[in-house]
C-alpha cells in the first residue's frame, strides 16, 4: 500500500486528479474496451472532480471511453432528490465532462426489489470485466463507502444500516438534522471494492487522523473497514498534512522516503 502525503487537501486534489486521468489514457480506452471507474460521493472528491473538470476542459483527457459505477445511494432517495447521490455526481461532475450517459451506473435507492436491484450491480460491474480503478472517501470512523464498522471485509453490494456517526455527520446536507438522513442505504461491499485492480482513497483534514492512523498502522480490522487496503496489492491512500496528524513520526518518514525514491 502507497501512502502519498501532500500538504493540503488542494494538492491532494490535483495530484489524484491526474494520476487518474494518466491512468485512462495509459489504459487507451476504446468503445470494447473501456476503463471502468468506481467514484464515490461526499466532501472529499469535490477537489478532484474539479480539476478532473479543468483537465477535460483542456482536453487533457476524454471521458468518452469511460463506464462508472458509483459507490452508494441512499434508500429512498429517486435520483430527482437535491441530497441524492445521483443528483451529486451529476451536479459536481457528469454534466461537466464528455461523459455518455449510458455509461454511467449509480444504485437506485427507490428500487421495488432493493436486493434484486444489488445483486445486478454485481452482474453489472462482472460484466464489464470488474473494476479498473475504485477511488473512495473514507468516513471518520474509517468507512469506505457505506460499509460500516462491523461490516464484512467479504462484503458485496447489498442494503446497510447506517451508523448514528454517519447520519450525524451527513445531517450537514439535510438541515443540519441526522433523524433526516435515510437510515439506510444501498452499497458495495468491502469486497467488491478490493476486487477491483487499483483501489485510490483521498483521506483529508484533522477529522480523519485518527481513523487514518487505525487503517494505516493497526492491522486489518472490520471495525475500520478502509483497512482491508492492507490486504490490496494495488492501494493507494492519498491525504494531506491534516489527516496524517496521529501517524507517527516514522511512518510519516517511511511513506516520504518511498515516495522520493
Ligand atoms: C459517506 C460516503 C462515503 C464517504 C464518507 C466521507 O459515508 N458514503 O463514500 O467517503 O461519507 O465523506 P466526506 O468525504 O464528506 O467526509
Amino acid at each position: 500500500m502507497r501512502l502519498v502525503i501532500h500538504k493540503d487537501y488542494e494538492k491532494a486534489c490535483v495530484w489524484t486528479a491526474r494520476y487518474i486521468a494518466n491512468r485512462i489514457n495509459k489504459f487507451n480506452p476504446g468503445p470494447d474496451k473501456p476503463f471502468v471507474l468506481g467514484l464515490p460521493t461526499g466532501s472529499s472528491p469535490l477537489g478532484i472532480y474539479q480539476e478532473l473538470i479543468r483537465l477535460w476542459q483542456e482536453r487533457q483527457v476524454s471521458f468518452s471511453q469511460v463506464v462508472t459505477f458509483n459507490m452508494d445511494e441512499y434508500v429512498g432517495l429517486g435520483a430527482e432528490h437535491p441530497q441524492s447521490y445521483h443528483a451529486f455526481m451529476w451536479n459536481n461532475f457528469f454534466s461537466h465532462v464528455d461523459i455518455d450517459k449510458k455509461n454511467v451506473h449509480i444504485l437506485n435507492g427507490t428500487a421495488e426489489d432493493l436486493k434484486a436491484e444489488c445483486k445486478a450491480y454485481e452482474e453489472r460491474i462482472a460484466s464489464f470485466g470488474g473494476i479498473e480503478l475504485f477511488l473512495g472517501g473514507m468516513g471518520a470512523d474509517g468507512h469506505i463507502a457505506f460499509n460500516e464498522p462491523g461490516s464484512s471485509l467479504h462484503s458485496r453490494t447489498r442494503v446497510k444500516v447506517l451508523a448514528w456517526n454517519t447520519r450525524t455527520a451527513n445531517a450537514r446536507f439535510f438541515g443540519g438534522d441526522p433523524e433526516a438522513v435515510p437510515a439506510t442505504a444501498l452499497t458495495v461491499g468491502v469486497g467488491t471494492i478490493t476486487d477491483a485492480r487499483e483501489v485510490l482513497l483521498l483521506v483529508s483534514g484533522h477529522a480523519k487522523a485518527r481513523a487514518l492512523q487505525a487503517v494505516v498502522e493497526n492491522g486489518i480490522n472490520h471495525m475500520w473497514t478502509a483497512s482491508c487496503l492492507q490486504n490490496h496489492p494495488r492501494a493507494i491512500i492519498v491525504c494531506d498534512e491534516a489527516a496524517a496528524d496521529e501517524l507517527k513520526a516514522g511512518t510519516v518518514r517511511y511513506f516520504r522516503d518511498s515516495e522520493a525514491f
